[in-house]
């Protein structure tokens, strides 16, 4: 009788994820979304640029590079394809939200979506944004600047920054954007300035800094960076931050205020704080609202904006470690059976209409609104082991090893606390799966911390308020 050993989870996780990699004329480029094979492949079978970036990462880390490096290539020609769809035209500078390999005859060719085919036809703002971040660990790991040194990709990068910095209709420096421009790519009243666009523009405006050569053309954007990084610095920190001392004197702003020095600045009425935060803010911790503008805050929490802004140093220390006392102290909120909320808590009843148009997909407690993510571990061991609380991401790793492989590593997870599978989620989920790899990677491996976090920037020009 012959013995087969049974597979790790790790041996599981790798396996799958090098069954997920895509080629184009026989060279990996990318990963598909997931290889559900009882679900219609819809867009799953095209590689997502964020989705790729945790398996990006965890390649980076293995050393095998190869797949990086075309995939950063490939996604440069693509941003650079003007092409007109009904009366849809990316800007240029835009990535594709995805692409596929297609063929024509003998000739394999890539096929982007820019929004133009996405449900609801949502425009993909995080992903130019998510390929700065990935170019830059690129870079950190292998040493090798000419890449991203190269015209091609400082063209690139430019392209990008013009539209980030360019004028806009718009007086705050956070960046202005439509609803449903990243990660949650449905409407969940995300239009304006939310959170995870914030932090993910702070982020990739630091690691643009570091790669532009500092030719005329790049100094001047160097400058224009420092300045807008002070400003987004100051508006971030204090306007976005909610801890019981903040919702204390939200509760008892002033409002209707007219003039340059008054505290209630975007005339927030006390009215609008949900009842359900007046008793879940923690005495201890706090965190980032989800967005604000003009006579409005946005009091969800919303886990990705709030971990990359620890991860990129968006907030101060004391601030970063403040959240993670928060996520620890609303632990079964937030983690729960399986780690960890997108946004908490859910919206419903009318306001779930209004806000969702009625979104079957993002029922109460269900996928974006209120629905669990394991990809986020990775994101929570970065932030958590940034901070030296590497007790918590531990804690979060320990109850998702119990479930994702029985489970076959789903995309999503629903309920209060995470216990079912997600109503509509694929299984073997790409992004699920690095997502847990690269958490047990970054543990083992923290010199790479760096690949995906800052320290505090020293060079941004400072502001204050
Ligand atoms: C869903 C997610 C989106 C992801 C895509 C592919 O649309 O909301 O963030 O990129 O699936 O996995």
């Amino acid at each position: 009788m012959v013995l087969i050993a049974k597979e790790t989870i790790e041996q599981q996780a790798n396996r799958l994820l090098e069954e997920s990699i895509i080629y184009y004329n026989s060279s990996p480029v990318g990963a598909v979304a997931a290889t559900d094979s009882e679900r219609e492949a819809l867009n799953y079978d095209q590689c997502f640029i964020r989705d790729f970036i945790p398996a990006a990462l965890v390649f980076i880390i293995q050393g095998k590079t190869e797949i990086v490096y075309n995939f950063l290539i490939e996604t440069v020609s693509l941003q650079k394809q003007k092409r007109r769809i009904d009366c849809y035209q990316p800007p240029t500078g835009l990535m594709p939200a995805s692409f596929k390999v297609e063929s024509q005859g003998d000739n394999q060719y890539l096929h982007a979506d820019f929004g133009d085919k996405a449900i609801g036809r949502v425009t993909p703002i995080d992903s130019c944004l998510w390929w700065i971040i990935l170019l830059r660990a690129y870079v950190k790991a292998t040493k090798d600047e000419s890449l991203a040194k190269s015209d091609s990709f400082q063209e690139a990068l430019t392209f990008i920054l013009e539209i980030c910095l360019g004028p806009q209709f718009e007086m705050t420096p956070t960046l202005l954007v439509p609803d449903g421009a990243c990660m949650i790519d449905r409407p969940m009243g995300l239009s304006g300035h939310p959170l995870e666009i914030q932090s993910l523009f702070y982020f990739a405006l630091r690691a643009a800094r570091e790669m532009l050569q500092k030719t005329t053309d790049g100094q001047v954007l160097i400058e224009k960076i420092n300045n807008r990084l002070g400003s987004v610095v100051c508006h971030l920190r204090d306007y976005y931050w909610l801890d019981l001392k903040k919702l204390n004197q939200i509760h008892r702003y002033q409002v209707e205020q007219f003039g340059e020095s008054v505290v209630n600045k975007f005339n927030i009425y006390p009215e609008s704080i949900p009842y359900w935060l007046t008793e879940w803010m923690p005495d201890q911790g706090g965190y980032l609202a989800g967005n604000l503008g003009p006579g409005k805050m946005d009091f969800r929490f919303f886990a990705l904006g709030n971990l990359v802004s620890i991860m990129g140093s968006l907030t101060t220390d004391q601030q970063s470690q403040n959240i993670l006392t928060l996520i620890e102290n609303r632990w079964s909120n937030l983690v729960s059976q399986m780690p960890m909320k997108l946004c908490y808590p859910a919206i419903e009843g009318l306001t779930w209409k209004i806000i969702t148009g009625c979104d079957p997909k993002n029922t109460p407690w269900s996928y974006h609104n209120g629905g669990s993510w394991p990809v986020l571990l990775w994101m929570m061991m970065a932030a958590c082991q940034k901070m030296g609380r590497e007790d918590l991401a531990d804690r979060a790793m320990t109850i998702a090893e119990i479930r994702l492989m029985s489970d076959e590593w789903p995309e999503y997870y629903d309920g209060k606390n995470g216990r079912l599978i997600g109503k509509s989620s694929r299984k073997f989920q790409t992004w699920t799966i690095a997502g847990w790899l690269l958490a047990k990677l970054l543990r083992e491996n923290p010199h790479c911390l760096n690949y995906v976090c800052f320290e505090k920037d020293t060079e941004a020009i400072a502001c204050t308020i």
